[in-house]
């Protein structure tokens, strides 16, 4: 299914509330468990437990609200991208792309993140949106024993 089937309401992008984190906390746990290149390093109920009150505080998280279905869920502090997780339902619809370009209205000047090296689906959708690879930020000792890229974004002007 996509975001231009009939019966879904197209998402709108919201700041998140708490009433919205364990529906963030789902979609993680979800990705976590169905990316088999992707060791689980935090029980489904630790990572739940990142999603709190608190969190709001430290971050901007942003939420896309299909008519009261969470969409996808963004996470953001000091112009570096913690997280962008779009459910599956979702996915390939331009919703990642709406997200981050509200994302770069925040942070004009740069956003930068880290993505795992094996998660090509997301390593090409940075790239399309603008993100190059800051090698010498590369880091082969994760917890996951994956290696990240560092990606960085800035604006034309
Ligand atoms: C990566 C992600 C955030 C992109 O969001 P999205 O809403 O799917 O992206 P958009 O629809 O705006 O853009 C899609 C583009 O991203 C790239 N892309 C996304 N998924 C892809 C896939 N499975 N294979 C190849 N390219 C892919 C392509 O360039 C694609 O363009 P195309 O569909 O015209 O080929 C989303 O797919 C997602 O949440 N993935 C799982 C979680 C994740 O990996 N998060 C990033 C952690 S660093």
């Amino acid at each position: 299914m996509t975001i231009e089937d009939a019966q879904k309401p197209a998402p709108i992008i919201r700041p998140a509330t708490v009433a919205d984190l364990p529906a963030c906390a789902a979609i993680i746990n979800d990705y976590l468990d169905q990316t088999e290149w992707l060791p689980r390093t935090k029980s489904h109920e630790e990572v739940a437990g990142i999603f709190t009150a608190e969190l709001l505080q430290k971050r901007t998280v942003l939420v896309a609200d299909a008519g009261g279905e969470i969409a996808a869920y963004v996470s953001v502090a000091d112009g570096f991208l913690y997280a962008i997780y779009i459910a599956p339902g979702y996915r390939r619809s331009g919703l990642g792309k709406i997200l981050l370009d509200e994302l770069k209205r925040q942070y004009p000047a740069q956003l930068e993140l880290t993505v795992f090296e094996l998660n090509e689906a997301a390593r090409r959708f940075y790239e399309r949106e603008g993100f190059h690879e800051v090698p010498e930020r590369r880091d082969d000792k994760t917890e996951e024993g994956v290696p990240t890229l560092f990606m960085r974004w800035r604006s034309a002007a």
